[in-house]
């Protein structure tokens, strides 16, 4: 089969060479992406005079029966013409003839790809962000009924102090907060369309790049062509952030994981979102969180292959850049699965509020609200804690908690203890005192789920 580049060449390429070569296999989803940019182009070529009007026309009606065309599945993408852009500039050609052959005018695949490439992440971004929201939406339906659900809030993964199910969760929406805001950044900062590049000088065509980005929808156009062709840092910077995001997914996932052994039992997974083993009958296994714990190593992965594939390349355009597809489409199918079953399973999830309350009612961790409890009477913090830690280990000595000791037993260790230091050290007044900006008091995390509804309504037109 004749190549476009044919003239230059006395022969024809190898097999081999045409396989490796080709990016269709995995750029053919780039198409819907790729005729538009075209159709702006071609627009443009009109208006600018540099072809003729009715050629413009019959290439914008062209390439929208290509485009109905591939929805509906009647196209086969041809390895031969290597990728999207030849394959569809092709079928363009075969069907309105000599004008197709004009689209190409004051391009090259170098600005077209990387117009494809940023058309495609700006609406991934927007659908990814959208997923996130509704995510976060789902942890706040979950922290509203879980209010006052105390639970052991861990460091080291040892029991430290008591928190609430509502507040856990709040953290984990602040995480996805931040996320939704750096895709915003990604989001802004590649905003500009590099069509008009060129190969890498820019043309010598008198063209209307700012009518191109308008039609588009970018906030404007990129300021240096080889800059223009050769920008690869928004692909990069997307995988970044949905590294810390799938990192924010997987160390949840890692905490549901526990939650539902038995050496915890604070959740129960809905029977739908879990799955049993070919051997063991009685097990119930958590395998999604266990592959989105799993899949966040693809996303870091990902990443590392845009990173190490850019940092030794001269300017401008290199083949090496077509590795970025593959990266890139990986990251967002990855994340955007992950986000969608996880969504569900998390909503479906059974909290079982009394393991929590138990596992709260041991390992101390109100001897901290006890060692206060001394201070607000008076003895100096460090004075407090120390009484405080030998009576914890009286405690453990006689197989107790701080609650079930006598008053009298309590005095042995301070006569400043009284009647009141049940009530101080009830978990629930622990919690509830811990009423500060960012604490676990009911009222306060109410505050905070407000905060983050009001972020989620503010982003409505996304979700
Ligand atoms: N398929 C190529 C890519 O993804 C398109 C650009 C090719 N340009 C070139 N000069 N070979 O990067």
């Amino acid at each position: 089969m004749a190549k476009m580049w044919e003239g230059r060449f006395g022969k024809e390429t190898n097999l081999i060479v045409n396989d490796f070569n080709s990016s269709i296999r995995f750029d053919c989803r780039l198409y819907e992406e790729d005729i538009t940019g075209s159709m702006a182009h071609a627009r443009m070529l009109g208006k600018q005079g540099i072809i003729e009007q009715k050629e413009a026309d019959a290439i914008l009606e062209g390439l929208q029966e290509i485009l109905r065309d591939i929805q509906e599945g009647k196209i086969h993408f041809s390895l031969e013409y290597e990728d999207i852009h030849m394959n569809i500039e092709k079928l363009l050609t075969e069907r309105i003839g000599d004008a197709g052959k004009r689209l190409h005018t004051a391009r090259s695949r170098n600005d077209q790809v990387a117009l494809d490439m940023r058309l495609y992440v700006k609406k991934e971004i927007t659908e990814i962000q959208g997923l996130v929201l509704g995510f976060m939406e789902a942890l706040c339906e979950k922290a509203k009924k879980n209010l006052t659900t105390v639970m052991p809030g861990y460091t080291h993964l040892q029991r430290a102090q008591p928190v609430t199910f509502a507040h856990y969760m709040m953290a984990y929406a602040n995480m996805l907060r931040r996320d939704v805001t750096r895709l915003a950044d990604c989001l802004e900062r590649m905003d500009e369309m590099p069509l008009g590049s060129g190969a890498l000088a820019s043309t010598t065509y008198p063209i209307d790049r700012k009518m191109v980005a308008e039609e588009l929808g970018f906030a404007t156009v990129t300021d240096n062509s080889l800059d223009g062709v050769s920008d690869r840092d928004y692909c990069m910077e997307l995988c970044s952030a949905l590294s810390i995001l799938m990192m924010h997914l997987s160390r949840l996932s890692e905490e549901i994981i526990s939650w539902c052994s038995w050496e915890f039992k604070f959740v129960e997974l809905d029977d739908a979102y879990s799955t049993g083993s070919s051997i063991m009958p009685q097990k119930k296994n958590p395998d999604v969180c266990e592959l989105i714990r799993g899949k966040t190593g693809r996303v870091y992965g990902d990443l590392q292959t845009l990173l190490t594939m850019l940092k030794g390349l001269p300017l401008a355009y290199n083949k090496d850049m077509q590795e970025d597809k593959e990266a890139v489409f990986d990251a967002v199918d990855t994340v955007k699965q992950c986000l969608q079953v996880f969504t569900p399973m998390f909503a479906t999830m059974e909290l079982l509020g009394e393991n929590m309350k138990k596992a709260a009612s041991k390992g101390f961790i109100n001897a901290t609200d006890c060692a206060d409890y001394l201070t607000k009477k008076g003895l100096p913090f460090r004075d407090a804690y120390k009484i405080t830690g030998s009576l914890v280990g009286e405690c453990i000595r006689r197989g107790k908690t701080l609650e079930e000791l006598t008053l009298a037993e309590f005095q042995e260790f301070s006569p400043v203890f009284g009647e009141d230091v049940y009530e101080a050290i009830d978990l629930h007044t622990c919690v509830s005192g811990r009423s500060v900006i960012g604490g676990p008091a009911p009222q306060e995390v109410e505050r905070q789920i407000a905060k983050i509804e009001s972020f989620i309504a503010s982003h409505s037109s996304i979700q």
